[in-house]
């Protein structure tokens, strides 16, 4: 049997925020990152909390691949202050933060269950929907995603007000992750027709306002197109989890610090190639991976479907390196990194066992071995 839900409550478009003037509580602590305070972006949550008389405590310490100590510091804060409802405002890192938090705190003091409402302010993770958080251990170089049905928030808001000041190079790596999400989601062995709708509608939006939306901060139809991409495949892969892409990005996030979206697509061209494995001497097999019709859904859908799966594999792969020429993202680690290719070769092999261990690989529809990883890894310098 299998079941598919959606237990998260989604306020969506124009004056979404107004939501929270309905709320039924009289404090919430809010966790956010130092950019929002300081761009002012937190006043649009503070005014409606003001409107209606709800008071509020900042915590406002999260930094990008949010480290475990930060969340220490969160669940201190919050064990205090004991609100009863926990507002995360900010990209993926103040989400993930705010659901750490939550989770540790009730380990801590199991009478203490905050409800949970996530306010994305990045076009990304669509962690507002998800029951996962990614956290960072430091000191080993690792990413650690944590998975529980307790840290699944209760609402979302999606108010494209708050994504408008995204400039472009975080448009282009955030909206780079949805279409990795959208994506992996979509071959993932945990597919089924639910994900799969979801995930398609995704890859549509990024497929016809990414570019729109990288090229004009204003312009607020694309904004909120991709705004609700991010979230579709959110809850496509909170149904369906991840993969290979995935599970290879947190080992570069960790170790390189390189962001989140930007590795996934860095890495999408060649684990498609990867998981598809059609390449030149494939061309007269009869029967390929099961992942290969999907990837060829996907290509119908982004309108690069081409005369047959080899080839329409290559158009898909293609349209990926195009988006990140015409975001002017890079297309290789080397045009990233500070450090020479023999220290990015020495760190390969690490990386290629963690992410082997990583939850989302788990769900790749191929079954990847360390050398293949390696491979992929040297592929991308
Ligand atoms: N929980 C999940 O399901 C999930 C899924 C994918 C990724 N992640 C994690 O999420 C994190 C990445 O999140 P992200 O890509 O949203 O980045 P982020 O939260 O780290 O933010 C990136 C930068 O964008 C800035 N920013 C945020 N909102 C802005 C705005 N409106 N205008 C201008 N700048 C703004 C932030 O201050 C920060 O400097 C990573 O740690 C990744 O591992 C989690
Ligand atoms: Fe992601």
């Amino acid at each position: 049997m299998k079941t598919f839900e959606v237990k998260t409550k989604i306020s969506f478009g124009e004056n979404s925020l107004a939501r929270l003037k309905e709320l039924k509580t009289d404090r919430v602590f809010i966790v956010t990152d130092p950019f929002v305070v300081s761009s002012r972006l937190i006043e649009y949550i503070e005014k409606p909390l003001l409107d209606a008389n709800i008071k509020f405590t900042l915590f406002s310490d999260v930094v990008p691949d949010p480290p475990i100590d930060k969340v220490i510091k969160g669940v201190n804060a919050v064990l205090s202050d004991k609100a009863n409802c926990i507002i995360a405002v900010g990209g993926g890192s103040a989400m993930d933060t705010a659901k750490a938090i939550k989770k540790f705190a009730n380990g801590i003091d199991g009478g203490y269950n905050p409800k949970l409402i996530c306010i994305p302010t990045t076009s990304g993770t669509g962690s507002e929907v998800t029951s996962f958080a990614v956290i960072s251990d430091t000191q080993n170089g690792v990413k650690i995603p944590l998975s529980s049905e307790d840290m699944l928030p209760d609402e979302a808001i999606l108010d494209e007000v708050l994504v408008r000041s995204v400039p472009s190079n975080i448009t282009a790596d955030t909206g780079m992750d949805v279409l990795t999400h959208a994506i992996e989601a979509y071959v993932s062995i945990n597919n089924d027709e639910f994900s799969g709708a979801l995930a398609e509608k995704a890859v549509e939006i990024c497929g016809q306002f990414l570019l729109r939306s990288y090229a004009d901060n204003n312009d607020i139809h694309a904004r909120r197109k991709i705004h609700i991409a991010s979230c579709l495949a959110g809850l496509a892969f909170n149904s369906a989890s991840l993969g290979l892409n995935h599970g290879m990005a947190h080992q570069l996030g960790a170790k390189f610090h390189i962001p989140h979206g930007r590795a996934n697509a860095i890495l999408l061209p060649y684990v498609i190639e990867y998981n598809s494995d059609i390449r030149k001497a494939t061309k007269s097999q009869k029967e390929y991976r099961s992942c290969v019709r999907k990837y060829c859904n996907v290509a119908r859908i982004l309108g690069v479907s081409n005369l047959n799966e080899v080839t329409t594999i290559r158009a898909i792969v293609s349209y990926v390196q195009f988006m990140m020429q015409e975001m002017n993202m890079p297309l290789k680690v080397s045009q990233i990194l500070s450090i020479t290719k023999e220290d990015y070769f020495a760190s390969i092999e690490e990386m290629a066992e963690n992410a082997l261990k990583d939850k989302c690989t788990a769900t790749n529809p191929r079954v990847p071995t360390k050398d293949e990883i390696i491979e992929i890894y040297k592929k991308i310098w």
